[in-house]
């Protein structure tokens, strides 16, 4: 089949990408790009900060948020649009957090009701299955790490 100028995905316009065609993609599908990412992160920070049961677990931990949020407009430009954009470790992050699944819930509660609001349906809909996908991998490090406190998470 002859691919026609308008099927071939191009480099993602105003997003540095590793894999520039994905991202196009990705952007093209879901309706996302990174300034809404930007302000679906900073909401969410704004929502969590201001929970009862999660805004004290992360101010006891987090001195600066001006750098975490950046890490986390990252994280979702990679997880999201395939950017590459993030290379931390999320797992060593979590393990030691005193959570539960209850706190994953929260937590998931609070990123759909933000990413509803903030991203077009597509989008919103993207976002939150990769979220509780991750939430789901987290949990199973917290567990780990509680069932066996000091060792490295076995994620198999
Ligand atoms: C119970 C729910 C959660 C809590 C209480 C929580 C708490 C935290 C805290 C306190 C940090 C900062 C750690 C540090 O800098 O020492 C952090 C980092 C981070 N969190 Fe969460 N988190 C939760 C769920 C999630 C979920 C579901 C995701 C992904 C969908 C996520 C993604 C991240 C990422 C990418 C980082 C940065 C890790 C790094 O590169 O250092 N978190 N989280």
């Amino acid at each position: 089949m002859t691919r026609t100028e308008d099927s071939v995905p191009g480099p993602a316009p105003g997003i540095a990408s590793a894999r520039p065609e994905a991202t196009a993609r990705l952007m093209a599908e879901t309706g996302l790009d990174e300034a809404i990412l930007r302000e679906l992160v900073h909401r969410f920070y704004d929502r969590v900060r201001a929970d009862d049961v999660l805004g004290p677990i992360f101010e006891a931990r987090i001195d600066d948020w001006e750098p975490h949020l950046d890490r986390m407009v990252a994280f979702w430009s990679s997880v999201a649009l395939m950017t590459g954009r993030y290379h931390g470790a999320p797992v060593p992050a979590h393990a030691p957090l005193p959570v539960t699944w209850a706190h994953f819930e929260r937590w998931l509660a609070l990123f759909r009701q933000t990413a509803e609001e903030i991203c077009p349906p597509q989008g919103a809909a993207h976002v939150i299955t990769q979220a509780e996908r991750i939430a789901r991998s987290l949990h199973m490090a917290v567990r780990n790490a509680q069932a066996a406190p000091g060792t490295v998470p076995n994620l198999s």
